[in-house]
C-alpha cells in the first residue's frame, strides 16, 4: 500500500527538527482565558495578545456579548440547517440588513466563513471558459475560489498595474474577466493600489471583487475598507469580508449592487451545501456591525497605535514590511525560520503573543512576526509591546 501522508514527510521533518531544539511550538499555542481583546493567559502567564484580527476589540463589547446571549436564549444553538432550508433566521436577514446599511448596497449574502464567501463567490460567477486575474499574493481562499470554479487563472506580480494591464490585454476578446484584489494584504499589511487597479480593470471590461477582510471597520471614514479609502467603492462589483477580523465573532459576507445577485442564493455551492451560522453569531455580527459604523474615535486611536509601533520596531532597527503604517498589520521580517522561532518563544516568555508565519502563507518564502494591533490596545500597552521587542531582539541578536 502506499502512504499517502509520504508528502508530508519534509514538513514533518522541518517540524520535528525545530521542536527537538526544545522550542514552543509556535503553532499549538492554548490561549487558556482570556481577559480581554488584549490579554489572554497563556502557559499560565498574563499574556498582551499582538497576534489576534480583533481589530476593533468588538469581541468583549457589552452590547455584542448581550445581543449573543439574548439570542442563545430566544432561538437556541444552532440552526441545524442550510440557509435555503430552515436554517434563515430572522437574524440572519437582520445581519444581512446591518451589512447593506454599512456598505450602502442593494444587496448582501452571508456565508458560515469569508473563507466560504470567497470560495463560493469567485467558483460560481467565474467558470470554465471565463478568466480570473488575481494578484499573486492573494489569500488561500481567493486561489481555491478559482480552483473549484475552473476559470483560467491569471496571477499577476503583486500591487504591479503594467503587469495588471498586460495580463488584462492578452485574454481573449469577448471572455468573462474578474479581477481579484485585496484591500491590505495581511502578510506584509500593505494596501492595494485599488484607486489606480479599480479603473484600469473596468478599462478592460473586467468585473471587479475586492477582499476586505483586513481592513473593514478600520479604513476609510466610514470603515467601509481600502476602496472606500481610496474613492473606487463605487465602482467595486464584489466586496468581500469576513465577522471573524474587525467584527469580532466568524462568518463571512459578499455585499453587491449587481441587479441580478440575489440568484447567488441558488447557485452558490458553498452557501446552499452548509448549515447557517447560529443565531447567537448573527445577532452578534449584526450589532457589531452597526456599532462599528460610528467608531471615528476607535479607528483614530487604532492609527495611533499602528504609528507609534510600526516607528517604535524601525528606531530598534527590525527591518519592516512597510516603510510606512499601512493598516492595523506590521510585518516584522526574520532572517530565518530558526531565528524567527527564537524571536516568537523570546517575546511569549516576555509575555507578548504575535504570529509566527511562514512560508506558504508567505510571500517570497519570508518568515515574519506578524503583529495585528487592536483599538482597545492602550498607548501604555503599546510601549510596553516596544520594550518587549527590545529585549527579546537583543536576547536573540536579531538587533543588535
Ligand atoms: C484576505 C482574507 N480573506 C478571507 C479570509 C477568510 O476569513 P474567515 O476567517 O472568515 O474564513 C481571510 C482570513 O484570514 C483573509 O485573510
Amino acid at each position: 500500500m502506499s502512504d499517502l501522508f509520504s508528502k508530508f514527510d519534509p514538513l514533518i521533518e522541518t517540524r520535528e527538527q525545530l521542536l527537538a531544539t526544545g522550542l514552543t511550538d509556535p503553532f499549538g499555542l492554548v490561549m487558556e482565558e482570556v481577559i480581554s481583546p488584549t490579554v489572554a493567559i497563556c502557559n499560565g502567564k498574563r499574556t498582551i495578545l499582538l497576534g489576534t484580527y480583533n481589530y476593533m476589540g468588538m469581541t468583549f463589547d457589552p452590547d455584542v456579548v448581550a445581543a449573543g446571549k439574548k439570542a442563545l436564549d430566544e432561538f437556541g444553538s444552532g440552526t441545524t440547517g442550510s440557509r435555503v432550508l430552515n436554517g434563515t433566521y430572522s437574524g440572519h436577514k437582520a445581519c444581512e440588513e446591518a451589512l447593506k446599511d454599512f456598505y450602502g448596497t442593494d444587496h448582501a449574502m452571508v456565508f458560515s466563513t469569508g473563507y466560504q464567501a470567497n470560495l463560493g463567490i469567485i467558483s460560481t460567477i467565474a467558470g470554465k471558459e471565463d478568466y480570473i486575474v488575481l494578484d499573486i499574493d492573494s489569500h488561500a481562499s481567493i486561489y481555491d475560489g478559482c480552483a473549484m470554479g475552473n476559470a483560467n487563472i491569471v496571477p499577476f506580480r503583486h500591487n504591479d498595474l503594467d503587469a495588471l494591464e498586460k495580463r488584462l490585454a492578452r485574454i481573449p476578446e469577448g471572455a468573462g474577466k474578474l479581477v481579484v484584489l485585496e484591500g491590505v494584504y495581511s502578510m506584509l499589511g500593505d494596501i492595494a493600489p485599488l484607486d489606480k487597479m479599480v479603473p484600469l480593470a473596468k478599462k478592460y471590461g473586467a468585473m471587479v471583487l475586492v477582499d476586505e477582510a483586513h481592513s473593514m471597520g478600520f479604513i476609510g471614514d466610514l470603515g467601509r475598507g481600502v476602496a472606500e479609502a481610496q474613492g473606487v467603492l463605487d465602482q467595486v462589483d464584489f466586496v468581500i469580508g469576513t465577522f471573524s477580523k474587525s467584527v469580532g465573532t466568524v462568518g463571512g459576507f459578499c455585499v453587491s449592487n449587481h441587479p441580478k445577485f440575489e440568484i447567488m442564493r441558488l447557485v452558490c455551492r458553498p452557501y446552499v451545501f452548509t448549515a447557517s451560522l447560529p443565531p447567537s453569531v448573527v445577532a452578534t455580527a449584526a450589532t457589531s456591525i452597526r456599532k462599528l459604523m460610528g467608531a471615528k474615535d476607535k479607528r483614530d486611536h487604532l492609527w495611533e497605535n499602528s504609528q507609534t509601533l510600526h516607528h517604535g520596531l524601525k528606531a530598534l532597527g527590525f527591518q519592516l514590511g512597510t516603510d510606512k503604517p499601512q493598516s492595523a498589520i506590521i510585518a516584522v521580517i526574520m532572517p530565518d525560520l530558526e531565528k524567527g522561532a527564537a524571536m516568537w518563544e523570546a517575546l511569549l516568555h516576555e509575555g507578548l503573543y504575535v504570529n509566527l508565519a511562514r512560508p506558504p502563507a508567505t510571500p517570497a518564502g519570508m518568515t515574519l512576526l506578524r503583529c495585528s494591533l487592536c483599538a482597545e490596545h492602550s498607548s501604555a500597552q503599546v510601549g510596553e509591546i516596544l520594550g518587549m521587542f527590545e529585549r527579546a531582539g537583543r536576547a536573540t541578536g536579531c538587533i543588535s
